[in-house]
């Protein structure tokens, strides 16, 4: 008789529960189930009903018979919009997912473990067990290599601040002495060495190097000289992104754009877009997380209608703390030139002819989605690493302006102007050749599409 064939690799995917965080690992588990492997995704209970209602990624990767979802019940399902209510989720989930973890890697012959690398507790949880961890980080290297440099950068003096001027430069971090400001550091070295969040993220950063590997939604070409620096410490680095033009480049079906949103989408907008001339729509969205006040709201508003472009933005039920009564003046130049949505088909947008540039809080997929698009921005970073990657849109990759910790209505207008009329070709030119970057990092022979494969066959090694 013949012996019975090898199970395929097995893989379990573990991601924070937040939108940016399941929708990349969602797009990385479908990168890799068209190679044979197996993979358990596990999920919030919350999270896993909103996939199943407003997407259709749900279906598809059931339609794999190597794949299942494995709910999680108990986890925290409040808001994230501060380091404090970040730190409140990234505490309560080792209780509630370790035992369940730590079980599935008992009893499920798993090959290798990918991890959410904002969870550090997955590698004690992995413990024993035999299985090897790799990190996967949704944020950009620029970012990551910031929260890798922070113990230096308390042992340099620079941490905690002296002084409340931000502007100050930054020289200890490698690879960034010519441009990075304190303002640019992530938002959390703002509020002193004690607090906890800071504290977590950074031991979290550093335990990097006790994972096997560490596996990157960016690609060589936009973070060379970035990656160089952190392979020092974490040899073993997969740079795979941006994900979800490597998925659309490796999918042999006709749709071509795939939505994960934990969030309803409001298609209408596109109809709307499909009226407006070329290049001439700012795209406005925060992502997922931020909040802002009712202030902020307001001088966004005015800044945007008196800048007399169209503009589509996304307000989301929670986005503004407080809720109070929008000017008349802001209703009527709305209803001349603006559309908003609670949730928007991003990719779609940032893919439609008239979008000119995007007002982004400069998340890393919303920066990476723009990048792909050859989208101009004009950043207004919220909190985490994307004060870093606003820094980087701007005197890196010179795809925009960044006006960070500034929100004034007059501030707001001008640099919509720069952006899309005076600056314009500048930025359109820039847009283009990043673009084109990344599209061949994800094509045949790229260095994305090379080393999803070197990934996909290491894995495929661990359970031979
Ligand atoms: C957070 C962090 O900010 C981010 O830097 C980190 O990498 C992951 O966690 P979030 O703040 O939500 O995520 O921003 P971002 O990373 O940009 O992710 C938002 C995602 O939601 C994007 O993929 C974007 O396409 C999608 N989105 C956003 C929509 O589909 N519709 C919208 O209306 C707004």
């Amino acid at each position: 008789m013949d012996p019975k064939p090898p199970s395929p690799p097995h893989v379990l995917i573990f991601p924070f529960p937040a939108q940016g965080h399941v929708n990349s690992m969602l797009k990385l588990t479908e990168l890799l189930l068209p190679a044979g492997l197996h993979i358990t995704f596990v999920i919030s209970a919350k999270d896993h009903d909103r996939l199943s209602r407003f997407t259709t990624v749900h279906s598809r990767l059931n339609s794999y018979p190597g794949f299942r979802f494995h709910v999680i019940h108990g986890i925290y399902e409040g808001t994230m919009d501060t380091d404090e209510k970040l730190t409140l989720m990234i505490d309560s989930m080792p209780k509630v997912t370790t035992p369940v973890i730590r079980n599935l890697l008992l009893e499920s012959k798993v090959t290798c473990f990918i991890a959410d690398g904002i969870m550090g507790f997955s590698l004690d949880a992995a413990e024993g067990t035999g299985v090897p961890v790799m990190f996967f980080r949704t944020i950009s290297a620029c970012a990551f290599w910031a929260y890798f440099c922070i113990p230096d950068l308390i042992n340099s003096g620079d941490l905690p601040f002296q002084g409340t001027n931000l502007d100050e430069r930054i020289v200890n971090v490698k690879g960034m002495e010519e441009f990075l400001r304190r303002q640019d550091l992530p938002s959390f070295c703002r509020s002193g060495l004690n607090n906890h969040f800071f504290q977590e993220i950074t031991t979290v950063t550093r335990r990097t190097t006790e994972a096997h590997a560490l596996i990157l939604n960016t690609f060589d070409n936009l973070e060379g000289s970035i990656l160089s620096q952190i392979q020092k410490h974490i040899p073993n680095i997969y740079t795979i992104g941006p994900l979800h033009s490597h998925l659309k480049s490796r999918s042999t079906s006709q749709s071509t754009i795939s939505s994960n949103s934990l969030f309803e989408e409001d298609k209408s907008c596109i109809d709307w877009l499909n009226q407006q001339p070329p290049k001439s729509v700012l795209y406005v969205s925060f992502g997922s997380l931020a909040t802002i006040t009712n202030d902020q709201l307001t001088e966004f508003w005015y800044g945007l209608v008196n800048s007399g472009k169209p503009f589509l933005w996304v307000i989301r039920e929670d986005l503004v703390r407080e809720n109070n009564k929008v000017p008349c003046e802001l209703e009527e130049g709305t209803k001349e030139r603006g559309y908003l949505v609670g949730w928007a088909p991003q990719e779609l947008v940032l893919a439609h002819p008239a979008v000119g540039a995007f007002l982004t809080h400069n998340g890393w997929n919303s920066t990476l989605e723009s990048v792909v698009e050859g989208v101009p921005m004009v950043s207004w970073p919220f909190f985490a690493d994307q004060q870093m990657n606003s820094r980087f849109v701007e005197v890196v990759w010179k795809l925009g302006v960044d006006m960070k910790d500034t929100c004034d209505r007059g501030i707001v207008e001008n640099i919509v102007k720069e952006v899309m009329e005076v600056r314009k070709d500048e930025f359109v030119n820039s847009g283009r050749r990043m673009a084109e970057l990344a599209k061949e990092a994800v094509s045949s022979g790229g260095s994305s599409y090379r080393n999803l494969d070197r990934l996909i066959q290491d894995i495929k090694l661990m359970s031979a």
